[in-house]
């Protein structure tokens, strides 16, 4: 047994380190520094409670244990009347609330109990996950993660280019042979075209991919969000040059840190569902291929959904009955009707992205990764009953 501030603690909660003490040990810490809290408990902070932080709390509370993590924290910035049904829950989940000690008192009289300090919270975690967007998680950086000692590592999402190494879970694995302390999630449409690619384009490693053009038709908002619906279809500029939108830049980069340079062009339109993103893909590849390669592949692949559905609104209505908290951790989900191969060198199709889905396994994937490098492909399987063959 072991007292922690008062707190008695029992494995799984205490982690390997403790498991391995002789029994009936019995330790009292009273004056740890946060920055030692790290080697003794895998404490996994999420900051922010929005569309990726609030599901990847849950996710991360729910299956702590196979996942080998002692205790979830996370912050929240503004105490809304309206935002604290989703804290209770995620603190009824044993996840602990942070949040700046001025704001206490008003978290407080709204019935929201918080446990750490925003600061606090940080230092004393093992993996810091920032979901917060527009750049935030980049001020972070500089303000708070490159000052505290404790962390293993911090991951940001997909709007924080360059915040570190970016990674989506089955493409570039392969990066954390080396220690990675700052990892970005690709955004969810990058997930989807990079799976697209890895699976028809490339050949025991190597790409065979002569050119690869996606359309991606954005859901206006999500069904959390207030505000940002668009009335009618509405077109973004090219602003990435070679590449269109940062969608086929961030896929570009992504390949990148596995060492292939690939030709590849994005666009992307803004249109008023809130369902789920869709992406138009066209893949000319060095040399023929046939319909039954490519069904194959795509098969072959446990990060890829298929579906026979051909309208947003069913494929995440599936999410909503049988996903996790209404998520598909598919990478993507291909239209199997829509799928077409002419020349014979081009593959065509639709797919529909499991938006935050997506960047919900891979952030849990890079937290495996960083925590528990020698047993990340073990743990990560609690996640397989939510990776679907078929929608
Ligand atoms: N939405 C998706 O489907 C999706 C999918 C894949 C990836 N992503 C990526 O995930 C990231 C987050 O997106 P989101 O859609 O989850 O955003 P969101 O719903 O707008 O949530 C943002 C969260 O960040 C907090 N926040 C905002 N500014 C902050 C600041 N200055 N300091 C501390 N906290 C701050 C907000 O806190 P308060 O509410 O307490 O103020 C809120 O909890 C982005 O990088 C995005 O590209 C999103």
């Amino acid at each position: 047994m072991l007292r922690l501030l008062g707190k008695v603690l029992r494995p799984p909660l205490l982690g390997e380190y403790l498991s391995r003490m002789p029994q009936g040990c019995d330790f009292i810490y009273h004056d740890i520094p946060y920055e030692c809290w790290a080697q003794i408990l895998n404490i996994v902070h999420v900051v922010g409670t929005g569309t990726i932080g609030e599901p990847l709390i849950g996710l991360l509370a729910d299956f702590r244990n196979e996942l080998g993590i002692d205790e979830v924290t996370f912050s929240k910035r503004t105490p809304l009347l309206t935002d604290r049904t989703k804290v209770w829950d995620l603190i009824k989940r044993d996840a602990k609330l942070c949040a700046e000690r001025e704001k206490w008192k008003k978290f407080q009289e709204l019935e929201m109990e918080p446990t750490y300090e925003y600061e606090e919270g940080i230092r004393r975690a093992s993996l810091v996950i920032d979901c917060t967007p527009s750049g935030t998680g980049l001020d972070n950086k500089k303000k708070f993660y490159e000052k505290v000692e404790g962390p293993v590592g911090f991951i940001a999402q997909g709007s924080e280019f360059g915040f570190g190494t970016i990674y989506a879970h089955g493409i570039n694995d392969a990066i954390f042979s080396e220690r990675q302390k700052y990892v970005q999630v690709a955004s969810c449409n990058t997930h989807n075209i990079a799976a697209i690619i890895k699976t028809l384009a490339f050949e025991g490693g190597m790409s065979r991919l002569r050119e690869g053009r996606f359309v991606c038709m954005r859901r206006a908002t999500d069904l959390s969000e207030e505000k940002g619906f668009t009335a009618s279809p509405k077109v973004d500029e090219h602003d990435y040059g070679r590449f269109g939108t940062h969608h086929a830049r961030d896929a570009h980069a992504l390949f990148q840190t596995i060492g292939c340079e690939l030709d590849i062009f994005s666009s992307s339109i803004k249109i008023p569902t809130q369902y789920m993103h869709s992406i138009w893909f066209s893949l000319e590849l060095y040399g023929a291929v046939t319909h039954e390669e490519v069904l194959a592949r795509i098969k072959a692949n446990p990060f890829i959904a298929t579906t026979y559905k051909d309208q947003t609104a069913l494929v995440f209505s599936f999410g909503r009955d049988h996903g996790h908290y209404g998520r598909i951790l598919n990478q993507t989900t291909i239209a199997l009707p829509t799928l077409s191969v002419r020349n014979p060198e081009e593959i065509v199709g639709f797919s529909f992205t499991p938006q935050d889905g997506n960047s919900l396994l891979s952030s849990v994937a890079a937290t495996e990764h960083m925590l528990h490098p020698q047993e990340w492909r073990e743990r990560m399987r609690c996640l397989e009953p939510f990776l679907f063959r078929e929608v």
